[in-house]
């Protein structure tokens, strides 16, 4: 039989993915953009992001130049805001200490922040050609079944075993297609449910396939219940513009726009004239909805105020007509809910 690697390579060639926007390139600035967008998200949903992001900004000295909220307006929807935080802090120290030149070594990349060990291997392997081996969550699925190792992957010890594991069946050319068909194996034939085995290139030594144990492999997080959080979110309009505020850089949705929030059962009529200065004529409460994050779920109600003319804005908040608020950098439920509002 021929060797893992071999296998995958043959199969990327012949069935894998070749015409992705980040593919038809070694540029390091659009392979580390593509990476860091694919942390945590689909290639479907990063699909237009990448486009309009590098058409706005088409290298890294473009995007050092940029105003923070411009990069987070462009990221607005893919969630995670921390990643565009990190690249726009990362382009402006590259452009200011290495005149704009990208490391080509994994330990270099993985010194630049937001980037882990498995991101830079990727970068290395993709736009380098370096012989490093990744383990996202895809290969970690792959490598768990066919050398069937059990255990939760995020578990240091399980984690180790699957970097060794990978570390072992690296190929000692070809490197590119070979990152990109572990990839594409995972995405497009490994699938968590129901992986289509017949089509797969190593089902024949695949540990889990002979055991039957594909269905349990890779073993899933121990389930733990997420705490619940309650908030009020004021959408306070007047003349057809609506409120918002930038929120602390540190933390849930740092540095974007929001709704102003407020404790549960706290008045909202009160609170706005109490913090705002401002006067409400009329409050109406929106359908409520939840909100899960990845350490707990946010339950948000809210409320509609309709003001009367009202006097100076606080410094922190601005005032957009409804259209323009759709382009700031909104966290994508609160864009969801901006979306549904009809203003006079
Ligand atoms: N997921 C992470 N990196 C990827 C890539 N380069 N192509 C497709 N899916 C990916």
């Amino acid at each position: 039989m021929n060797s893992f690697a071999s296998r995958i390579i043959r199969w990327q060639q012949r069935h894998g993915r070749h015409a992705l926007p980040w593919q038809d390139t070694r540029d390091p600035y659009r392979i580390w953009l593509s990476e860091i967008m694919l942390q945590q998200t689909q290639v479907a949903t990063v699909i237009p992001y990448f486009e309009r992001f590098v058409a706005r900004f088409p290298d890294l000295a473009a995007l050092a130049a940029a105003h923070e909220d411009e990069v987070l307006a462009l990221w607005s929807g893919l969630g995670y805001y921390s990643r565009a935080r990190n690249l726009h802090a990362t382009a402006r120290r590259l452009a200011a200490e290495r005149d704009g030149l990208f490391p080509d070594s994994p330990d270099a990349i993985a010194q630049l922040p937001g980037i882990g060990r498995s991101t830079a291997a990727a970068i290395a392997a993709l736009a380098f050609g370096q012989p490093c081996a990744i383990l996202d969550g895809n290969v970690k699925r792959v490598l768990a079944r066919h050398g069937g190792i059990a255990g939760w992957p995020g578990d240091k010890k399980v984690e180790a075993a699957l970097w060794q594991l990978a570390e072992s069946r690296l190929p000692r050319a070809a490197i590119e297609p070979y990152t990109q068909g572990m990839m594409d194996l995972g995405a497009l034939v490994c699938t968590r449910s129901q992986p289509a085995c017949t089509n797969c290139p190593v089902a024949a030594d695949c540990v889990a396939r002979e055991c039957g144990r594909t269905a349990e492999l890779p073993t899933p997080r121990p389930k733990k219940a997420l705490p619940d959080r309650q908030v009020q979110m004021l959408m306070l309009l007047d003349r057809g513009e609506l409120m918002l505020e930038k929120r602390p850089a540190q933390g849930i949705w740092g540095g974007l726009w929001s709704l102003p929030e407020l404790a549960p059962g706290t008045d909202p009529i009160r609170h706005c004239r109490e913090r705002f200065g401002f006067v409400a004529l009329e409050r109406q409460e929106l359908p409520r909805f939840v909100h899960s994050f990845t350490h707990f779920r946010l339950h948000i109600r809210p409320v509609r105020l309709h003001l009367a003319p009202r006097a100076a804005t606080p410094p922190g908040q601005i005032w957009l007509p409804l259209a323009d608020a759709l382009d700031a950098a909104l966290p994508a439920p609160i864009r969801k809910l901006v979306n549904q509002l009809d203003c006079p």
